[in-house]
């Protein structure tokens, strides 16, 4: 069973219909002048279109990119590298982004910018108040995520940008949206922000495509330099049929009888019930001011390590983390951000994460088989300490 929805949700038949009768039929280049040309291009505008109208944005505001890495990376060096030389060299993110958005940071350190990372409260979330003290004169930019990846935790959004544009108002703001775009309400006009990334991947759409919100008027430069497309933004030919699945995911995921939110809480819901009373265990970060589909649990002596491929071989799929950070032995830097770096739940924590094709039925299943694997993992370790 597969319980790692933050990670890729597998792609929604509809999304791959019509990416396969985009390839068969729709080979033209969006940029040619001719009749095969401008078929694609009517693809590509109507699903900008679509795009745009799920963010509250206009068409010529959205981007595409190739997912959300490339958006954040866009995002970032973009503003940077068309600063004027004479511009502010501090910039304010967090200690819980993804590492697209932690990575540009670190190479910006080495080029002479100051970062400051806030580090998150328990609950998972910023405090304003650290954010206001750390807002300088000379801060350019600003990059917070809308959901975290590992924890779930929401960032207030609005709220960071009323309390910046106060102190300094034309500090850039960019918000990682990737794993928001599913389960929050996005109006770029409310929240303020001059640049958002999305990816298609984490909505049941493919994997290789998303876009970067980029508020009209915002300066960026393009950093993959060559033909015009994207309005300057983003040289190469445009994956249609990505872009088209991706359209197509969002059509999906805005029907309102595919609100997705009501059904993943009641699978939540279900998965704490399932192992209350069973297992010892602690919900890393609040349990209510979260996006539901993701979960992070502390099961206080049980390693990670071993639980999460001890659930593989039981048939559940589930990871330590996010995707990337579950393949190597690095600690969570969000969990650390959240805890410090000798808590226990660094190394005994696991995030689940949950879609809206998984039944009750099968979460009931999910939580009996955890709670056998625990058990066996404490009677193991028992048995290891009495030889
Ligand atoms: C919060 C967040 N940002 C960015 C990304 C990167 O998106 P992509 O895999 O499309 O590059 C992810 C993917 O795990 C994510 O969870």
């Amino acid at each position: 069973m597969y319980l790692d929805y933050a990670a890729t949700t597998p792609i929604h038949p509809s999304v791959l219909e019509t990416m396969f009768a985009v390839m068969e039929q729709e080979f033209g280049n969006p940029s040619s002048v001719h009749r095969f040309g401008r078929k694609a291009r009517y693809i590509l505008d109507s699903a900008k279109a679509t795009l745009a109208t799920s963010i509250g944005a206009k068409e010529n505001e959205i981007i595409m990119t190739s997912g959300g890495s490339e958006s954040n990376n866009l995002a970032i060096f973009g503003v940077i590298n068309q600063l004027p030389r004479n511009a502010g060299k501090h910039i304010i993110t967090t200690q819980i982004e993804h590492a697209s958005v932690k990575e540009p940071m670190s190479y910006l350190e080495t080029q002479g910018f100051e970062v400051t990372y806030l580090a998150a409260q328990a609950d998972g979330s910023i405090c304003l108040d650290v954010l206001q003290q750390a807002i300088r004169p000379d801060t350019v930019l600003l990059s917070i995520m809308m959901v975290n990846n590992e924890t779930g935790a929401i960032m207030p959004i609005k709220e960071i940008n009323a309390l910046i544009r106060k102190h300094h108002p034309t500090m850039i703001f960019h918000t990682d949206a990737v794993q928001a775009y599913e389960t929050q309400n996005i109006d770029v006009t409310e929240l303020g922000v001059d640049l958002l990334s999305t990816s298609a991947h984490k909505i049941s759409g493919p994997k290789g495509i998303g876009f970067l919100f980029k508020r009209q008027g915002c300066k960026i430069e393009s950093l993959v330099k060559g033909g015009e497309q994207e309005e300057n933004n983003r040289a190469g030919t445009e994956n249609i049929a990505g872009i088209a699945g991706f359209a197509c995911a969002v059509k999906i995921m805005q029907q309102p009888e595919n609100n997705v939110v009501p059904h993943i809480q009641a699978l939540r819901n279900t998965f704490l019930r399932g192992i209350a009373g069973q297992v010892a265990f602690e919900v890393n970060g609040s349990n209510t001011n979260k996006a539901p589909h993701i979960l992070n649990i502390w099961f206080p002596g049980i390693p990670s390590n071993l639980l999460v491929p001890h659930l593989d071989l039981a048939g559940i799929a589930i990871s330590a983390g996010s995707a990337c950070s579950s393949g190597s032995v690095q600690l969570s830097h969000v969990l650390v951000s959240m805890f410090g770096p000798e808590n226990p739940r660094n190394t005994e924590s696991i995030r689940i994460s949950f879609g809206p094709d998984l039944t009750i039925a099968d979460i009931e299943n999910a939580t009996k088989i955890l709670v056998r694997t625990i058990l066996k993992i404490q009677d193991l370790s028992q048995k290891e300490v009495s030889l």
